[in-house]
């Protein structure tokens, strides 16, 4: 889906963006020296989450369906300790027909992965991802947005501002501005984001990014239906309630005993 793709096609641009998005780092790298390893992440971007993890001396499978992703997760790759780079391997693939032969203590799915899961049949089918390779009595950890009901609420045609954003390639400072649209059937918002040159229109550009939303209470029935027991699901990274100003929901899942 071209709202999935647009917004990943340059990983040094996404790293750019997200530098400051670091707590959900130490909550998986916790989480996966808990658990001893290997670790397998679902949808692992550039490698934000999983470089962490082998630093600390764990093993880590990613998966990512993006070549932009992957190349740059290979370029910051190249920056680690040979112990650490040894430790991760990356693949490209898709988590809804992911079938290793293998299993793992602790599969992540970290930073929104599950909101580009649009239809019921796709996050079943990432769910029994999840089941095929979680081991015995291991636990899956995700996060997802907290929908925002003002937020979803908002005019589609109506321009929203923010500052100048520098890109990373050329250091032109564009002036941002975004719109968004949400489709209260599929529960699927898309955003708009508008980067215009401050002199050139032939160099302005739009990319979308379309997220399926999902409310707690169904999430929450989703992983009970598809098989999983719900360990922990909160605010944020802390472990926080959900409350008004949430903007993350974070669960601890694991399988469901028969
Ligand atoms: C917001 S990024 C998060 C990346 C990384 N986990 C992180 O924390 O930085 C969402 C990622 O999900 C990936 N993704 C989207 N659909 C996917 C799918 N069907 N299978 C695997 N990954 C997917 C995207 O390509 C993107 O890299």
């Amino acid at each position: 889906m071209v709202g999935t793709e647009a917004h990943y096609s340059d990983g040094r641009y996404y790293d750019q963006v997200y530098r400051r998005r670091r707590n959900d780092i130490g909550f998986y790298t916790d989480l996966a020296v808990e658990s001893g390893g290997p670790v397998l992440e679902l949808g692992a971007g550039t490698g934000r989450v999983a470089l962490s993890i082998a630093k600390e001396g764990i093993e880590v499978v990613g998966v990512e369906p993006m070549a932009s992703m992957l190349e740059r997760a290979e370029e910051r790759l190249e920056r680690l300790p040979r112990a650490a780079r040894d430790r991760i391997e990356l693949r490209q693939g898709d988590l809804r027909k992911l079938r290793l032969r293998r299993r793992f203590p602790l599969v992540i799915a970290p930073f929104n992965v599950w909101n580009h899961l649009y239809t019921r049949n796709d996050i079943e089918r990432g769910f029994r991802t999840v089941r095929h390779h979680l081991q015995r009595g291991g636990r899956f950890a995700f996060d997802v947005l907290l929908p925002d009901p003002e937020g979803l609420a908002r005019n589609p045609a109506k321009q929203y501002r923010g500052g100048q954003v520098p890109h990373p390639r050329d250091g032109v400072r564009y002036r941002y501005s975004e719109y968004f649209s949400y489709d209260p059937a599929s529960q699927v918002e898309t955003v708009l984001m508008d980067f215009e040159h401050p002199a050139d229109p032939k160099r302005s550009f739009c990319t979308p990014l379309t997220q399926r939303q999902f409310f707690p209470a169904e999430l929450e029935a989703l992983l009970h239906y598809n098989g999983f027991a719900i360990i922990g699901h909160h605010g944020n990274f802390d472990g926080e309630p959900i409350g008004r100003a949430t903007e993350s929901q974070v669960i601890i899942a694991r399988m469901r005993s028969r």
